[in-house]
């Protein structure tokens, strides 16, 4: 099984995305990672449900949401009509054992997403939950960030629990993923590479059969 991309369209030029995403269905990407920010749980301000929805109606790729905002329960069933998968962070104050259960019964995958700052023990009760588990390999709030190498060592903690508990639990890494970070984070155990500012760019068919190929 090839790893899968998920291209964060952060750092995009929005005015046409919509071609770009054509692109990126085309050179085969996974799935659409989408990252909402509030201003509070992070310094920066991004997007919310309108334009989800409006990239929704446009393509066919699973659209991967990455919430940054604080106590996410609060917005949850709107963010869950516009998405498949649907990510919060660990750290951001909701009950999480609840909220993850809501995402699914919502009908979405749901993923725990963990900043630099927290161990991946502290959600090694919570995996039997989760359809996916985003490893921060920046602090969130902006792309074009240098990766974190230590965010390696947790991959490897996490792929290690996730087998040992004999759960199907995909692994994504977000931030800094770039042609030298990508092989060391599949090796470390991830399945799903977020990329922005690499994708984005005029090599952007290229980058994403490179990543494929991992
Ligand atoms: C940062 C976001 C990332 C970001 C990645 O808070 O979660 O998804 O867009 O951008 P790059 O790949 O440029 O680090
Ligand atoms: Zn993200």
């Amino acid at each position: 099984m090839s790893v899968k991309i998920s291209p964060s369209v952060l750092t995009a030029d929005f005015l046409t995305l919509a071609d770009d995403i054509k692109r990126l269905e085309a050179a085969g990407c996974d799935m659409l990672h989408l990252d909402v920010m509030d201003g509070a749980f992070v310094p920066n301000i991004s997007f919310g449900v309108p334009v989800i929805k409006s990239i929704k109606a446009h393509s066919t790729i699973p659209l991967d949401v990455h919430l940054m905002i604080d106590k996410p329960h609060r917005y949850i069933k709107e963010f869950a009509a516009v998405s498949d998968w649907l990510g919060f962070h660990f750290e951001a104050g909701s009950n999480n054992a609840e909220l993850l259960q809501e995402i699914r019964n919502l009908g979405c995958k749901s993923c725990l997403t963990i900043k630099p700052c927290t161990a991946p023990q502290e959600i090694f009760s919570l995996l039997p939950l989760c359809d996916m588990v985003l490893v921060m390999s920046v602090e969130p709030g902006f792309g074009g960030q240098k990766f974190m190498p230590s965010a390696l060592e947790k991959l490897s903690a996490l792929r290690g629990e996730i087998e040992r508990q004999g759960l199907k639990v995909e692994l994504e890494i977000d931030g800094g993923i770039n042609g030298e970070t990508a092989p060391l984070a599949v090796k470390s155990g991830a399945t799903v590479l977020v990329a922005g500012s690499y994708i984005f760019s005029d090599e952007m068919t290229d980058r994403v059969k490179y990543l494929k190929s991992l």
